[in-house]
């Protein structure tokens, strides 16, 4: 039996860490960082993302803000509203909930945003920072994920690292961290042939394609890290990752379960990331 990495036990401990150092920078300077959220339309997932979101911000002593607009408001809207969170002085962090809905376009949205107020590290500046591997604000699951393997002392330096898929938000940034942490690193996707043959050679595999429990105990070489970034909603109404975890936890080192394993991290990261971007803005030093 594999070790359980224990997302939500550890994203638990990093947000009191947020909380603490948000209450020392209140008493030293009296403000407190901000996040405004955007949500457009009523996409179901992303209300439970968004309000998640506003709960934690709300534990850590961060303000935070959502502002919903509807399905069938414009881009323009929405261009004139990241407008006035950019300007607005009280608001360090401004994430925009992806998807959006399909007459809009989430990249000219997300280079709307300042890129020091860009907490989810998508503005295309922000991304080039990364790729280059210059210090930037990074997504915040690829940013979870890697908080968890060095949490659980999980060698990366030189081992084989798959990412299976290639999306904006997890597959590329994964990559690129990865590669900043010397990992030699595959990224496989829906038209990648063998895939099981080429999961197998992972030290490191990280599934974040979106198909309930497509990775099974085949995929797996003994002893390998498992990490599944998966959130699938299944026709019984309950979640499933990517990885069918009965089957991987039998072959793998370590495993992540869902829930309870990458998705608490996420919203721990992005609590990490508005800190570092009230520290950014209000130039204050990363000591209090
Ligand atoms: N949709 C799914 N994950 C994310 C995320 O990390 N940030 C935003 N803005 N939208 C998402």
């Amino acid at each position: 039996m594999s070790t359980i990495i224990r997302g939500k036990e550890l994203a638990q401990t990093l947000r009191e860490k947020t909380a603490r150092a948000v209450e020392a920078y209140h008493l030293k300077t009296h403000k407190r960082p901000g996040l405004a959220v955007i949500q457009v339309g009523e996409d179901p997932a992303s209300t439970v993302y968004v309000n998640n979101k506003e709960k934690a911000c709300q534990a850590a002593g961060i303000r935070s803000s959502v502002h919903r607009l509807s399905r069938d408001s414009s881009q323009l809207e929405l261009m004139a509203l990241i407008e006035q969170l950019n300007r607005d002085e009280s608001i360090h962090g401004i994430l925009c909930q992806l998807p959006l809905p399909d007459q809009f376009d989430a990249f000219t949205a997300t280079a709307a945003i300042k890129p020091e107020k860009d907490v989810d590290g998508f503005h295309p500046l922000n991304a080039g920072l990364l790729f280059l591997g210059r210090e930037a604000p990074v997504p915040c699951t690829p940013l979870g994920v890697l908080a968890m393997l060095k949490a659980y002392k999980i060698p990366i330096a030189g081992q084989h690292c798959v990412i299976v898929g290639r999306s904006n938000i997890v597959g590329k940034p994964m990559a690129q961290l990865m590669l900043r942490e010397n990992a030699t690193v595959t990224t496989a996707h829906s038209r990648t042939q063998n895939l099981p043959e080429l999961c197998r050679q992972a030290d490191i595999l990280i599934a974040a394609v979106g198909r309930a429990r497509m990775i099974t105990a085949d995929f797996i070489k003994p002893g390998a890290t498992v990490i599944d970034v998966g959130v699938n909603r299944c026709s019984d109404g309950k979640l499933a990752g990517d990885v069918d975890f009965e089957s991987v936890s039998t072959v793998a080192g370590a495993i992540t379960p869902v829930p309870g394993g990458v998705g608490p991290m996420t919203i721990a990261m992005l609590l990490q990331n508005t800190l570092d971007a009230f520290l950014r803005i209000e130039k204050l030093t990363g000591e209090v």
